[in-house]
């Protein structure tokens, strides 16, 4: 099973995931991690998209695309891929379609954590405490929300549209959370 998980930042899309990986024994593939990753790294990549990121934009689809391409072409990844963060716009999510089907893949289901602003900016300010993530001061995390809103509403109604999309209460506790998303995924 491939599964992608979207929604706002701070959403818990990567809690989330993270849980459904270790109980389903997926592979979280999150297209935030990788990219720094490869800042951590300082790789030639790294150095291009780094103030993108903390400007609160969307790395080139391109760019993000080849990241993504490497996990679902390998074996060992086969229809057990959490999509954590792609795709992001029309675009991504179409050609998420493409590369999966010339792979003999599809999804099986995308999960969209639904969160108020409100609860964004708690969240996120109480994980720059805990977490040292160069985009999570606030005004880069706004940006970070403006640009969800800007690309989500066409990714959201092309899943509603195939039958794929299932709605989540993402204001619940992590807990509660986790209980749904199990029982829908054991449901499939
Ligand atoms: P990315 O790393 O994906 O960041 P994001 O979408 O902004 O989301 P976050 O990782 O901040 O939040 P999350 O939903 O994972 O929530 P989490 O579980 O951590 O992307 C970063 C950047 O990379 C983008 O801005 C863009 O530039 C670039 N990028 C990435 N993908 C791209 C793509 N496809 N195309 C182009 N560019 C791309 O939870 C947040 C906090 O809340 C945590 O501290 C957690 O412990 C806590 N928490 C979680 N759930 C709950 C709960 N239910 N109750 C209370 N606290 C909770
Ligand atoms: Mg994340």
């Amino acid at each position: 099973m491939n599964l992608v998980i979207f929604g706002p930042p701070g959403a818990g899309k990567g809690t989330q995931s993270n849980f459904i990986a270790k109980k389903f024994n997926l592979y979280q593939l999150s297209t935030g991690e990788l990219l720094r990753e490869e800042i951590k790294n300082k790789s030639d990549l790294g150095e291009k998209i780094s103030s993108i990121i903390n400007s609160g934009d969307l790395v080139s689809d391109n760019i993000v695309s080849e990241l993504i391409e490497r996990f679902i072409s390998k074996k060992e990844y086969q229809n057990r891929i959490i999509f954590d963060g792609y795709p992001r716009n029309l675009a991504q999510a179409k050609n998420l379609d493409d590369l999966l089907k010339n792979n003999n893949q599809k999804i099986n289901v995308v999960l969209k954590l639904s969160v108020s602003l409100k609860t964004i900016k708690k969240r996120i300010s109480e994980r720059k405490d805990l977490e040292n993530r160069t985009d999570d001061n606030e005004e880069t995390a706004i940006k970070r929300y403006k640009t969800y809103e800007k690309n989500s509403k066409p990714v959201i109604d092309f899943y509603e549209h195939s039958g794929l999309l299932r709605v989540i209460n993402g204001e619940r506790t992590i807990n509660e959370i986790s209980s749904e998303i199990s029982a829908l995924i054991e449901a499939i």
